[in-house]
């Protein structure tokens, strides 16, 4: 069975209380309970990682090789400034979707930014947390 490892990163534990008008009033384990359900469905294993720690999700990354047969990720601020994740998502060579809840083109211009965006195959962005399903679906046929 195909394994994918859904990586969330920093402030993504708040969804609910974070920012409603931006990021909607889903809980955070609502959305996993959604994501698991979604693996389910589509016939996948599936790990759950959520981390504020830059470098506890590049550990995630590197992990990930032979643990993992791609990745959804959304990077949430580290999007627009980490190189550390970008690399490490190009040393692994898994195939993965970065997901954003927000259109962040429709927001601050450091938000259009996206240094990981060159290392995956592609992006679902502005479509709210179905987004993370509609990475999974992506992935999945892609795998
Ligand atoms: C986000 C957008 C980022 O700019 C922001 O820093 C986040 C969440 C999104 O899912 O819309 O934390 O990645």
């Amino acid at each position: 069975m195909k394994k994918i490892l859904v990586i969330h990163g920093p402030n993504l534990n708040l969804l609910g209380m974070r920012e409603p008008g931006v990021y909607g009033d889903e809980r955070f384990e609502t959305l996993n309970d959604r994501i698991r359900q979604k693996a389910e469905a589509l016939g996948v294993a599936c790990e759950i990682f959520q981390s504020n720690s830059e470098g506890a999700l590049v550990d995630k990354i590197q992990q990930a090789v032979g643990n993992a047969d791609g990745i959804v990720i959304n990077p949430a601020a580290y999007t627009h400034y980490s190189i550390a994740l970008r690399d490490a998502l190009a040393a692994v060579k898994l195939p993965a979707i970065e997901v954003h809840i927000s259109n962040v083109h429709a927001r601050e211009e450091f938000r259009h930014v996206s240094l990981t965006a060159p290392v995956v195959r592609g992006q679902i962005v502005g479509l709210g947390t179905d987004g993370y399903l509609l990475a999974m679906e992506a992935l999945v046929k892609l795998l």
